[in-house]
C-alpha cells in the first residue's frame, strides 16, 4: 500500500515586539518610503529579551499539536531549520527535545537558510514514505535581531530581517486524496556562498574571530543584494515550475502559493513569471519581514488558520536564500 506524507498540524510565534520602519529611522539612515519601496516591509518583529530560536519555537510547535489533535510524546523526530541557532552547539533541535518534555527524540538540525522548509519537508517525506518515523515535527525558527548591524553601514541587510518560528506536523496518509507531498526539489550552489553571508566566527580562520574583523563588522551579515535579487528572481520561478512538472501539474493547478518572504519585490516578480493573479499568491512580509527558515510555515500557517487554504487544495511553495540554496514543493493539503 502507498504511504504519503501529509501536513497534521502548523502553528506559528512571533515575538510581541513589533519594530517599524519609522524606529529603525533612529538608529541608522533610513526611510520608511525607501524601506517599502525596495522590499515591501512595514514592520517586523524582534525579541526585546534573552530569547534563543528554540524559544519561539516552542508556543510555534504547541499551536501545531494542538491543531493536530497531538501531544509532544506522539512526535517520533524534530527537524530544526534555522541559521541562527541558540547557541553554535549543540542544535536547537536538542533544545526542543527539554522544551517539549520529550527526551531521547532524536532531532536534527539543517543549515539550508531562506530553503530550509523545503529541504527539511523532503527529508520529513522521505522518512514517512520509508517508514522510519510516523509523525515529524518540522520547525523554521530565527532570531536574527541580535546578529544585525543595525548602524547605517549594516542598513541594506538589518532593515529586512525579523525573528519568527513556524511549526508543521508531518505524519503518514493512506491517500493521495487523504493529503500528499506531491513533489519536493532542492539545490544549493555555493559559487553564491559571499553574495550573502556571516564571515565570523569561523572554524576556518585562526583565531575564529579577531577584535579587527568585529571592527569591520565581518561578524555581521553581508548581501550582495542585486546578485541576490537577479538570481532569486529567476530560480524560484524554474523550480515552482519543475516541481510541478514532477507531479504531472501546471501552474493553473495552483489553488495557493506560498513563496518564501525574501522581498515583496522578488515576490511580485515570481507572481508575474508565473502567471499567478493575486488571489492565489499570499504575502506577509509586510508584518514580519523576512524571517529566513521561518517565513514559509509562518505564513502557511496563517493560510491555514485564516481558510485561504483548504484541505484537498493545492499548495505549492518556493524558496531561495543564502548559500545559494533553492527549492520548491507541491502539496495535496
Ligand atoms: N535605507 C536607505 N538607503 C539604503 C539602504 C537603506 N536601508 N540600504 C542601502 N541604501 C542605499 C545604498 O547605500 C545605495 O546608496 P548609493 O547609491 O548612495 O550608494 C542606494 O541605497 C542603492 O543601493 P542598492 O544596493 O543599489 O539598492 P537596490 O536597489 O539594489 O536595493 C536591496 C537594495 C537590498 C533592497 C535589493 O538589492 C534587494 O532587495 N535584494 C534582494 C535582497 C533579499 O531579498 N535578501 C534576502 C535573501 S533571502
Amino acid at each position: 500500500m502507498a504511504v504519503y506524507t501529509k501536513i497534521l498540524g502548523t502553528g506559528h510565534y512571533v515575538p510581541e515586539r513589533v519594530v517599524t520602519n519609522a524606529d529603525l529611522e533612529k538608529l541608522m539612515d533610513t526611510t520608511d518610503e525607501w524601506i517599502q519601496q525596495r522590499t515591501g516591509i512595514q514592520e517586523r518583529r524582534w525579541i526585546d529579551k534573552d530569547t534563543g530560536a528554540s524559544d519561539l519555537a516552542k508556543p510555534a510547535a504547541l499551536k501545531a499539536l494542538e491543531m493536530a489533535g497531538l501531544q509532544a510524546k506522539d512526535i517520533d523526530a524534530i527537524i530544526f531549520a534555522t541559521l541562527s541557532p541558540d547557541y553554535n552547539f549543540p542544535g536547537s533541535g536538542c533544545l526542543m527535545t527539554e522544551h517539549l518534555g520529550i527526551p531521547g527524540t532524536p532531532a536534527l538540525d539543517i543549515r539550508n537558510q531562506c530553503s530550509g522548509f523545503v529541504y527539511g519537508m523532503q527529508i520529513a517525506d522521505a522518512w514517512i514514505r520509508a517508514g522510519v518515523y510516523e509523525r515529524v515535527l518540522f520547525i523554521g525558527a530565527e532570531v536574527h535581531s541580535t546578529g544585525l548591524d543595525v548602524s547605517t553601514r549594516g542598513r541594506d541587510v538589518s532593515v529586512i530581517f525579523g525573528d519568527g518560528a513556524g511549526a508543521v506536523i508531518f505524519g503518514k496518509s493512506e491517500s493521495a486524496e487523504d493529503g500528499a507531498i506531491l513533489s519536493t526539489l532542492v539545490g544549493a550552489d555555493g559559487a553564491y556562498a559571499k553574495d550573502l553571508m556571516v564571515e565570523m566566527p569561523a572554524s576556518r580562520q585562526i583565531p575564529r574571530i579577531t577584535k579587527e574583523g568585529m571592527d569591520e563588522g565581518r561578524h555581521f551579515p553581508k548581501m550582495n543584494g542585486r546578485e541576490v535579487f537577479k538570481v532569486a528572481a529567476r530560480k524560484l520561478p524554474e523550480a515552482v515550475v519543475t516541481a510541478l512538472g514532477k507531479c504531472g501539474k501546471t501552474v493553473a493547478d495552483v489553488d495557493l502559493f506560498i513563496p518564501h518572504q525574501a522581498n515583496l519585490r522578488i515576490s511580485e516578480a515570481v507572481q508575474k513569471a508565473l502567471g499567478l493573479p493575486d488571489d492565489r499568491i499570499y504575502n506577509n512580509i509586510m508584518r514580519y519581514g523576512n524571517t529566513t527558515a521561518a517565513s514559509i510555515p509562518i505564513a502557511l500557517d496563517e493560510c491555514v488558520r485564516n481558510g485561504k487554504l483548504k484541505r484537498g487544495q493545492t499548495l505549492a511553495v518556493g524558496a531561495f536564500g543564502a548559500g545559494f540554496t533553492w527549492g520548491a514543493a507541491v502539496i495535496r493539503f
